[in-house]
This record gives C-alpha cells, structure tokens and sequence, in this order.
C-alpha cells in the first residue's frame, strides 16, 4: 500500500502536509476497505438520486455510476492500488473516481460527508452479514433437529449441578440447544430491523443545503426507515452495540454447547464420537484426540463478549455528533460477525456427524439412582405426601449406596423396608423407559413429545 502522496481531498486549509506517521495513525483503510462493496452501492444510489435532485446530468450520473463499476471490478481482481495517505475506503474510491473522469468525480460528494457515508455503508454492511448469521443459525438448527429425530428415544443422564438427576432423552437436550437458538434467531431479526434504517443525508451533522431526496436513496438501497435527525444519524452506533450484545448472548450458548461437547467426547463420560476431521491429536501423546474446534468456538466466545464492552466504552463519553473515535468501531464490529458465522459455521458442519454411544449413555442412566424422583412420584399416587416420600425414597438411596444396588435392581422387600406402600408394579417405573415416556406433555422429555418437538421445529424453520 502506497503512503507517498499527499492528500488531496482537504487540503485547502493546511499550510503543511500531514506528518507521515499521524498520516498512518489516523488511517483506517487496511480494515476498512472490506467496505468497498457497500460504499459503491450507496455512492452509485447517492449519483441517482443527485440527477433527480438536479445536482448531476444524466451524463454526468451515467459516467460515475459506470466508473464506480469498473473500480468495484479492479478491486475485486486485485489491481486496485489502495493509498493509505487517502485514508480510508471512502476516499480512496472517490480519488480513483477522480482519476478516471476528472471534475465528475468530484461532483460525487456533492450534498454529503464521510460522516453519513461511513454510517449507511457499515449497517448496509451489517444488514448483509446478518442475514449470513441467520443462515447459518438454519442450518445448525436443521442439523440438531434431525439429530433429536433419530434420537428421540436415546436414554441419557440429565444432570444438575452435574450429578446425574434424571432420565432424559438425548432428542430432548438436543433441542434444548434447538430452543436456545431460536430465540438468537430472533434477536438478531429484530436488530436488523434498527440497523436497516438510512443516515445517507445527514451530510457532515446538520444535513444538506442541496433538494436532497432521502427516500430515492432509502428505496435504492432497501433500507426499512430514514433516521429522523441528522445529529443522531451520523454519530450513534447503537445498532452495532446491540449487535454485539445478540452475538454475545448467542456465543455464550455455542460456548455452553461447546462445554458439553467436551465433557461428552471424554474417556469418562464417552456419551459421543466426533468424526476425526473436527478434532486434532497430541504431538506428544499418542492416545489423544482433542475436541478443537468445540474448544476453540468456547475460547473465541471471549473475543465478542470483548466486541461488546469495546464499544460500549467507545461511545459512552461522545458528545454529538460525528467524533474521530466512531473509526473505531469497525474492527470489534468486524471481527464478532467474523467470529459468530465461523463458530456457527464450524456447529452447523459438525452437528450432524456427532455419532452417539447409546449403550454407554444408557449404562450411566442406570447409574447414580436417575429414577428416584419417579419413586416418590409413585409413593405419591398412592396417598402419601410428597415431604414424606422425599424421605422415604432417600432412605432407599443410601441402602443403595451401601449395598452397591441401584433402586429398580432392588428385590421388592427390600423396598418395601422404607415403605407397605410399594407393590409389584412399581418396576415399571423405575425404569429409564418408565421414567421418560411418563414425562408426556409439552416441553417434556418423553420420546413422542420429542418427535412432536422436531415437527414444530420443522414448521418454524419453514416459516422463515
Ligand atoms: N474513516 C472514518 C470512519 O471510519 C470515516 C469518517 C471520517 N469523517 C471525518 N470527518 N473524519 O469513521
């Protein structure tokens, strides 16, 4: 990248050129020339727009948004020269436009300033990656509810504080994971809603003398809204914040995901294979393969949670309107749609090639008394309160921990020890299939409510 020229775009005012290193200091066009895209859109809607408003010819508006194509077709082969001494993006664009066609370029910035121009570009920007997230979430989600499907009826452990708790279906804890992104789904629906709205005519803050038309260059670029004052429009960044704020709260589930996964692909729990393309071995230890990809979306969950509070702090002491400090905005902005779609990315390829151990995750439901709770359900329909059968079931735990027994491998006297209340058919309940398929009703664990969860959830998708 060339650093050598001076700048011309403001030059009038200075009686010296601007000192190389602050030139270099000052300068964001490394990072933010990924905007390129966005920018041509909204200067070619801005050329549009400026004929209509009398401020180009139709020859003049033909010829820029015609140039803007070509450089957009240079930068996109690579023969584009980027200039950091032009700053950033925005004027690097306008000074080749210049270069191609003289005085018409300079007419581009006409009744605007980098100040709404930077602003429109970065939520046209945001509005795209968006919607890439949103698909990716999809897919994830598809891949989880085909999942639960075939594993409506696989019996697990479910824990609480990590102790084995009761019964569960793997289907229904994968769908947990189903409902989480649901909602991250719409989150991010609803961000997108404040992102899509245009600043484009908020000038540098205080509008423009030209006969503007705001809502030619909302249509052209499909935003939802035109921002209702040019102070506010220019300077706020709240959509980005609140974006990183939905990014978050949908790391931190990939992240508590990811946590499980690790536990799960354990040599002590062992519930689950992953296919070796998502792991990695040791260089010193033979035996190892390392669940990397769940640890490193885990580990990247700290970068966005960081994304957030950095700009949180970058706008909390701005005065209005536009302040140098707004450059910094892009990078953390950047850097967490990055994060966030290659962490979904990453799920959504390795979801549906996690190979359950069935037998295993059924062995260690038998194990640490999962039905106990069913067992004072039981006592419970037969007449005792459930204070009482509390006590009793935990009388028949301890027996079975001294005796090295679980509850359904009890003889019935020696269940009827801790109560007259239990009969013959009380096996049927301390079953894992008992336990499960008693729990049948929506948001249960039984095997049927599961199915009936995976239909829904293929209705929701389908609905989007
Ligand atoms: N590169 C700047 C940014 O990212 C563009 C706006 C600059 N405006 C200005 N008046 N210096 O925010």
């Amino acid at each position: 990248m060339s650093t050598d020229k001076t700048n011309q775009s403001w030059g009038g005012r200075f009686s010296e050129p601007v000192d190389a290193f602050v030139a270099r200091f000052t300068a964001s066009v490394e990072f933010d020339k990924r905007l390129y895209r966005h920018d041509i859109m909204g200067s070619i809607a801005h050329a549009t727009m400026l004929e209509k408003a009398g401020v180009l010819t139709d020859a003049e508006r033909d010829e820029i948004i015609a140039n803007l194509k070509d450089i957009q077709s240079e930068i996109e082969a690579g023969t584009f020269e980027w200039r950091v001494d032009l700053e950033d993006v925005h004027m690097n664009i306008e000074a080749r436009l210049t270069d191609r066609i003289g005085v018409t370029g300079k007419k581009l910035h006409t009744g605007r300033s980098r100040n709404d121009q930077v602003a429109t570009d970065i939520r046209l920007w945001l509005r795209d990656e968006i919607d890439l997230i949103l698909g990716e979430i999809t897919r994830l989600q598809e891949g989880l509810l085909g999942l639960a499907e075939a594993e409506a009826g696989t019996i697990m452990p479910g824990f609480t504080h990590l102790q084995t708790a009761q019964p569960v279906t793997f289907g229904h804890h994968l769908l947990a994971w189903f409902e989480m992104l649901s909602r991250d789904y719409e989150r991010l629906v609803d961000c997108r809603k404040r992102t899509n709205r245009m600043p484009l005519g908020s000038a540098a803050l205080a509008g423009t003398t030209y006969p503007i038309q705001r809502e030619i260059t909302c249509e052209l670029l499909g935003f939802e809204a035109i921002s209702g004052n040019s102070l506010d429009g220019v300077s706020d960044r709240d959509f980005a914040i609140e974006f990183c704020a939905a990014a978050s709260v949908a790391m931190m589930h990939l992240s508590r995901f990811s946590e499980e996964l690790v536990l799960w692909t354990s040599a002590q729990f062992q519930f689950i294979d992953l296919p070796d393309r998502f792991c990695t071995g040791s260089s010193i230890m033979p035996q190892k393969k390392n669940p990397d990809v769940p640890e490193l979306v885990r580990g990247k969950t700290g970068r966005v949670f960081g994304a957030l509070a950095g700009l949180l702090v970058l706008m909390k002491g701005q005065p209005l309107a536009y302040n140098k400090d707004n450059q910094e905005d892009k990078e953390p902005l950047f850097d967490a749609a990055d994060t966030l779609r290659d962490s979904l990315r990453a799920f959504a390829d390795m979801v549906p090639a996690i190979k359950p151990r069935r037998e295993i995750m059924r062995e260690a439901a038998l194990r640490g008394f999962s039905t106990a709770t069913d067992l004072a359900d039981y006592l419970v329909r037969k007449g005792l309160p459930f204070r009482d059968c509390h006590e009793i079931v935990g009388h028949a735990v301890k027996y079975g921990v001294q005796t090295g027994k679980d509850l359904a491998e009890m003889s019935l006297d020696e269940l009827r020890q801790f109560s007259d209340q239990i009969d013959d058919d009380v096996f049927a309940v301390l079953t894992l299939e008992g336990s499960v398929n008693a729990r049948d009703h929506i948001g249960g664990t039984a095997p049927n409510q599961v199915r009936t969860a995976v239909q829904r959830g293929r209705d929701l998708l389908a609905s989007r």
